[in-house]
């Protein structure tokens, strides 16, 4: 078989190609410990409530100080409608949805996760300035989706 010249550059090019791609997905994979989100924990979405920790919706001290905020998402808001959380610790959400597809995504900070019913997402975050921070949903879920908003309260210790 005769290969044109063109052709062996453009094949040379493609297998680099592959083997960069699949260097790049295997550190971050293998070496960075990287996993796509979600599915790490399930519940039954028709008994979120009777699921622990959704059962006690809300923000939890755990025994080594840090904290955890237990939410439920829902059309169209999130439960508990108030949190309050100390500045300079770390918190960790666990969210899951009771109905559809929905997002919990704090303003100004990295967390942004998209909530589906049936999976238990978590995110931790150490908030370092106190005020007033803005949860909004980013998923859209039904009509009163740009309604679907909560604050969370950062407060000094
Ligand atoms: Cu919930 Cu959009």
């Amino acid at each position: 078989m005769h290969l044109h010249k063109y052709e062996k550059i453009w094949l040379g090019f493609g297998v680099f190609a592959l083997i960069v791609f699949l260097s790049v997905v295997g550190v971050s994979a293998f070496h960075q410990g990287h996993t796509p989100s979600g599915g790490h924990m399930t519940i039954d979405p028709e008994n979120v409530r009777g699921t622990a920790p959704f059962d006690e919706p809300g923000v939890h001290q755990r025994e080594d100080g840090s904290y955890e905020v237990v939410i439920i998402a829902k059309a169209f808001g999130y439960e508990p409608s108030e949190i309050q959380v100390p500045v300079g610790e770390e918190v960790t959400f666990t969210v899951t949805s009771e109905d559809v597809v929905h997002s919990f995504s704090i303003v100004e900070t990295n967390v942004n996760m998209m909530v589906v019913p049936g999976q238990v997402n978590h995110k931790t975050h150490t908030f370092s300035e106190e005020g007033s921070y803005l949860i909004v949903c980013n998923e859209y879920c039904g009509s009163g989706h740009h309604f679907m908003s909560t604050e969370i309260e950062v407060i000094g210790q």
